[in-house]
């Protein structure tokens, strides 16, 4: 067994760099008035968001504030994604903005993280073409942070080692954007190599923190009023693999489900191959465990399952969403669906049109499938040309529209409990999730983002409900109780 390699953040070398840049922090303070300011940009998923916190954290602690704005910053790091090439383009298409920013001070230092920049010919493109870019960082060497910086800082040099570790950093700071949602990764990387997918490449093997690492984080967390508590992974159902300690997904969810206090546990994201019964019964049993499973599918055609290398087939598919729906009546199911993957016949897409119909996902998140450079899938024979794939996609999204209403209707009139996210941005009501992690607005009625409220439910859509705040009842006493 390959014991994973464990640093603690804070001891040898990070210890020495961190007062490095503390040190130069103070010294900007005394000669401007005010300490530097980060601003970090981040694409791509969940998993990114809690990188990003984990930047900011690190940040704060080398004494920086925390800039709105790239404008109004000493250091940007923008934290990027590679899934698809249109996510690829947008990060690129902004670092090449920050052109301008450098121009006007030349202090500014910018650094490129995550997932693009694992990959070399995206390395050497911004070494070449982003002459202003002056470091980049990957995803398995954030905790590198601020070494990378006091170098920066010393030598004026750029820094494009790309040296990765895949090691497991714990106590790295992290900034949390919200004083109630809080993101907690369990695990990194992922083994699964689908083929048409950049993750494994960028992400590296997967490896999973400690039971007690993981269990004293959501600990502390709920203790410090957390109410909503997602872990993270890029296959859950995989944590605990090849350690020794012996405690599988399933353990870990009924154990941090022990924990007291008013508080959501969810997670994301399972892969079908390896989600068990025994995780379905850990969820029904539980007391803070949300009725709610992201359950990729990706495709409904054995075929092109085969060619995804996904390692499922329907059928096994079905077999462990009906069982969570004989144990969870009221589970939400969500998934990830690709169109136009290469070879995708028109019998293909019925396939995944008639399995949508079966399932009758509560929401997908569909997506036309992306070459994407180094994965068997771009070198696959029988792309699909952009018009096939646009038109299956918008099938697609029709058809998951009348499901997700028909879905949503047996909610009407119902009592929903929600977590209040504070006002939306558009029409000024008040939104937060429910349990099934559905949306849920209501009149702005003065409930603080962070608290509880129950919804009585009075319309429906594919994509929100709506209702009112129900009024907690106050009997009338004539005072002779
Ligand atoms: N680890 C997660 C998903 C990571 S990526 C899982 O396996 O569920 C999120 C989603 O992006 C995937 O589920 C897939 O639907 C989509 N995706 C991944 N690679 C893609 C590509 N090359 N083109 C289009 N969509 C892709
Ligand atoms: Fe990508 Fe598949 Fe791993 Fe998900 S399970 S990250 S889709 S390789
Ligand atoms: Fe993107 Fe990396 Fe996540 S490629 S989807 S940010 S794991």
């Amino acid at each position: 067994m390959r014991e994973v390699d464990r640093i603690s953040l804070g001891e040898g070398d990070s210890a020495a760099a961190i007062a490095a840049v503390r040190a130069h922090s103070a010294a900007f303070a005394t000669e401007n008035g005010r300490p530097p300011r980060a601003f970090v940009l981040t694409f791509g998923c969940q998993q990114n968001v809690a990188d990003s916190e984990k930047l900011s954290g690190m940040a704060k602690e080398m004494g920086y504030e925390i800039a709105e704005s790239a404008e109004a910053a000493e250091l940007i790091l923008v934290n990027t994604c590679a899934i698809r090439e249109h996510a690829e383009k947008r990060a690129l298409s902004i670092v090449g903005q920050y052109k301008h920013l450098k121009e006007k001070n030349r202090d500014l230092i910018i650094g490129v993280c995550g997932c693009m920049v694992v990959q070399e010919h995206r390395r050497e493109q911004l070494r070449k073409s982003y002459p202003y870019v002056d470091f980049i960082l990957g995803t398995s060497v954030l905790h590198r942070l601020p070494e990378l910086l006091a170098k920066k800082l010393s030598q004026k040099r750029r820094i494009f080692g790309g040296d990765e570790e895949y090691a497991i950093a714990e106590n790295v700071p992290i900034l949390r954007d919200s004083p109630y949602r809080a993101w907690v990764s369990i695990m990194y990387g992922c083994n699964n190599f689908c083929s048409y997918c950049i993750v494994p490449y960028v992400r590296g093997r997967e490896r999973s923190r400690a039971p007690e690492d993981v269990i004293a984080e959501v600990r502390d967390l709920v203790a410090r009023g957390y109410k909503d508590i997602t872990l993270l992974g890029q296959n859950v159902n995989s944590y605990g693999k090849g350690e020794s300690h012996g405690v599988d997904f399933a353990e870990l969810l009924a154990r941090l489900d022990a924990i007291e206090g008013d508080f959501v546990l969810r997670f994301m994201t399972s892969h079908p191959k390896d989600a068990t019964r025994r995780l379905v019964d850990v969820m029904a049993a539980g007391k803070h465990i949300a009725h709610h499973f992201h359950l990729p599918l990706q495709s409904g055609s054995d075929t092109i399952l085969k060619r995804m290398n996904r390692h499922y087939d329907r059928a096994a598919y079905l077999s462990i969403l009906d069982y969570m729906r004989e144990k969870m009546p009221d589970i939400a199911v969500t998934s990830d669906i690709i169109v136009g993957f290469p070879g995708e016949t028109d019998a293909d897409f019925e396939d995944t049109l008639s399995m949508l119909s079966r399932v009758r996902f509560d929401m997908i998140y569909s997506f036309i499938y992306s070459p994407r450079k180094g994965t068997p899938a771009a070198a696959m024979e029988d792309q699909i040309p952009k018009e096939v794939s646009g038109k299956r996609f918008d099938r697609l999204l029709a058809l998951q529209e009348q499901i997700a209403l028909d879905a949503n209707e047996p909610l009407m009139g119902t009592e929903q409990r929600v977590l209040c996210d504070g006002l939306s941005k558009d029409d000024g009501m008040l939104s937060g999730r429910n349990g099934q992690n559905k949306i849920v607005f209501w009149e702005d009625d003065g409930t603080p983002a962070g608290e509880w409220a129950t919804i009585k439910i009075d319309r429906v859509a594919p994509f929100a409900l709506y209702g009112k705040k129900n009024q907690v009842k106050v009997r009338k006493s004539n005072g002779n109780f």
